[in-house]
C-alpha cells in the first residue's frame, strides 16, 4: 500500500490472516499505512449467508479490518452469498479484471490444501464457481456454528485461474494442522487434489510458515 496506494488486494478469511489484519490495523490508526486509495476482493463466501450473518464472510471482513481501517466501503468487495449459478458467479471475475486484476493475492491454506474454497477435485476450476465443500472442510468449520447442519454445504470461490491470474501472491500458514497440506504442496505433484500444488506455477508467491506448519518440509 504504501509503494502503490491504489493497489488492488486479493483479501482471505479464516484464522490465520487474524494478526496479519490486526498489524495492519494498527498501523493504520499509527498513521503508517492508509486503504484510502486501494480496491479489495475477497476470495470466497458461503452460499445462503448474507452479509449480517456473523458467520459470513462479509461479516469477518468488516468486523476484523473493514472497520478498522480507512478503506473506502464501496471499495471492497466480497463475492456474494445469493449466487445461483456459475455464470452468475463469473461475473466477480469480470469486476475484478475491470478493477486492473489483483496485485497481491493473499491465502490461507486448507487442512486438506484447499485455498479459497477450491476443494480437491479432478480438475483445476478457472473462474469463479460454486462449490460443494468437503465433509473434511465442514467439520472444520464446525466449530464456528451452533450444529453441524448450521454449517453452510455450498459456497462461492475464486477459481484457480482467478487466483494465479494475481501479481504476486502471499500465502499464510501456522500450526502442525497445516504440516500435511503445506508439504503436498510444495514437494507433491502438482495436482488438483491438493489445490495449492499449483501455486509452485507462479512466477510470484512466497508461502510464509511457522515452524510447526513447516514442520514435514
Ligand atoms: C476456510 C477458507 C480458506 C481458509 C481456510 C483455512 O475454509 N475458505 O480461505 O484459508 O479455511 O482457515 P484457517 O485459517 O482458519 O485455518
Amino acid at each position: 500500500l504504501n509503494e502503490k496506494p491504489e493497489a488492488v488486494l486479493g483479501l482471505a478469511t479464516g484464522s490465520t490472516p487474524l494478526g496479519l489484519y490486526a498489524e495492519l490495523a494498527r498501523l493504520c490508526a499509527a498513521g503508517e499505512l492508509s486503504f484510502a486509495k486501494c480496491t479489495t476482493f475477497n476470495l470466497d463466501e458461503y452460499i445462503g449467508l448474507d452479509g449480517t450473518h456473523d458467520q459470513s464472510y462479509r461479516y469477518f471482513m468488516n468486523k476484523n479490518l473493514f472497520e478498522k481501517v480507512d478503506v473506502r466501503m464501496e471499495a471492497t468487495h466480497v463475492p456474494s452469498g445469493a449466487v445461483k449459478s456459475d455464470e452468475e458467479a463469473e461475473q466477480y471475475d469480470a469486476q475484478i479484471k475491470a478493477a486492473g486484476g489483483i496485485d497481491l493475492q493473499l491465502l490461507g491454506i486448507g487442512n486438506n490444501g484447499h485455498i479459497g474454497f477450491n476443494e480437491p477435485a479432478d480438475t483445476f476450476v478457472y473462474g469463479c464457481h460454486i462449490v460443494n465443500l468437503t465433509q473434511s472442510t465442514i467439520q472444520a468449520n464446525r466449530r464456528f456454528f451452533d450444529s453441524e447442519d448450521d454449517v453452510p454445504r455450498q459456497a462461492i470461490s475464486l477459481g484457480i485461474g482467478s487466483i494465479m491470474n494475481a501479481r504476486r501472491i502471499l500465502l499464510l500458514a501456522t500450526g502442525a494442522d497445516k504440516a500435511e497440506a503445506i508439504r503436498n504442496a510444495v514437494y507433491g505433484d502438482i495436482n488438483p487434489r491438493t489445490q495449492a500444488s499449483i501455486l509452485r506455477t507462479h512466477s510470484n508467491v512466497i508461502f510464509l510458515l511457522d515452524k510447526a506448519a513447516a514442520g514435514l518440509l
